[in-house]
């Protein structure tokens, strides 16, 4: 049933709700914290909190919101989520919204329902379609570099699905750094230019710092950041044990071997550190991010409307000084 008591808040982009920033050289602006689907709107979820914490996000200018063909669980099942609370309170604001998704890692059975061949991007994008109930995605993203497929094969099919009208732009997610700019220059070639790379970043990963924002930066392309307090590990949560409805009680993709104790004393510095600057740990950490201009947006993934709440305010403090920035090394370098 369409439910259409849902009226945005007339004050979503009232100055100092949300900031957006540009996205490369592209004329579109991201908002600087995007709502992402991996877990917390699967089928298993209750449908109740998850159209609450979509509304919220929209209602504090949040407009960005990162899906996948596989995020649940089930597989499929958070774009189904997506696309019923779209259906029934999001078809009037369609325009003032970035939807994306992503086809890459398994789906399916079978030969075809992996990678990224040219028969998986477009088949998957369909599926997508079909669940979210959209007409196009703002952003596809090729989920991963696949070396079982040429990269020809791959960005050609980005480029048809762009000419396509299913997709408005691409981009590229967990690409090894040669890989990046041959595709990047692959794109360029077509004339469609990539619109962003998303990647993990925060704290404790730090990968692309060594070359990946430096093919970025060559290309003028958008960087958006996941998993940016390492899925809960960067938040006071496991300093006394392990809660019940935590990612590492659920098993979700995460467990104690990445609590290790020498780590919870490290943590233990940090939420000081966070404490001294009026903040939670999990907002210091993606304030950390914000911090950084080569961030176009930074994606968060919270399970409950507090945790959503929480991580807004990060954008309210995302100034450093050199002695905080040198001390959050020390500890964790
Ligand atoms: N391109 C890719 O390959 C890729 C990979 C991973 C993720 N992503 C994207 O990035 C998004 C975010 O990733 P992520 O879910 O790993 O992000 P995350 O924000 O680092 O972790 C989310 C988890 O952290 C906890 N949390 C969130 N906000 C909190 C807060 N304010 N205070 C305390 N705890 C908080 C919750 O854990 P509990 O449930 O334990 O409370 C939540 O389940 C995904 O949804 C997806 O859109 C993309």
């Amino acid at each position: 049933m369409i439910d259409d008591s849902y009226k945005a808040s007339p004050e979503r982009y009232e100055d100092g709700m949300m900031n957006y920033r540009k996205c490369g050289n592209s004329g579109i602006k991201l908002p600087i914290v995007s709502l992402g689907f991996w877990w917390n709107f699967g089928g298993i979820d209750p449908y109740a909190n998850s159209l609450a914490k979509v509304r919220y996000a929209f209602d504090h200018g949040i407009t960005c919101f990162d899906l996948a063909n596989n995020y649940g669980p089930p597989f499929g099942s958070a774009e189904e989520t997506f696309g019923k609370i779209y259906n029934e309170n999001f078809r009037p604001y369609r325009h003032e919204m970035i939807v994306t998704t992503k086809a890459g890692y398994n789906m399916w059975d079978g030969p075809y329902g992996i990678g990224s061949s040219r028969k998986m991007l477009m088949t998957s994008l369909d599926e997508s379609l079909r669940r979210m109930r959209l007409d196009y995605v703002d952003i596809f993203y090729s989920h991963r570099y696949d070396p079982e497929t040429p990269i020809e094969e791959a960005m050609q099919a980005l480029v048809d699905i762009v000419h396509s009208g299913k997709a408005i732009y691409i981009g590229l997610s967990n690409y090894p750094i040669e890989k990046l700019e041959e595709a990047i220059t692959y794109l360029e070639g077509e004339k469609v230019h990539p619109l962003i790379y998303q990647g993990k970043y925060n704290m404790m990963v730090r990968d692309v710092e060594h070359g990946h924002f430096d093919v970025l930066a060559k290309h003028k392309v958008g960087f958006t950041a996941f998993s940016p307090i390492a899925q809960g590990v960067l938040t006071s949560k496991y300093l006394k044990g392990v809660p019940s409805d935590s990612r590492i009680a659920k098993g979700h993709y995460l467990t104690t071997a990445n609590i290790p104790p020498e780590l919870i004393a490290k943590l233990e510095k940090l939420n000081e550190m966070a404490e001294g600057r009026n903040q939670t740990l999990a907002q210091m950490a993606t304030a950390w991010l914000l911090a950084k201009q080569q961030i176009t947006s930074v994606i968060i993934g919270p399970r409950t409307i507090e945790q959503l709440a929480d991580s807004i305010e990060s954008i309210r403090n995302i100034d450093f000084t050199d002695e905080e920035i040198k001390d959050i090394d020390k500890i964790l370098l």
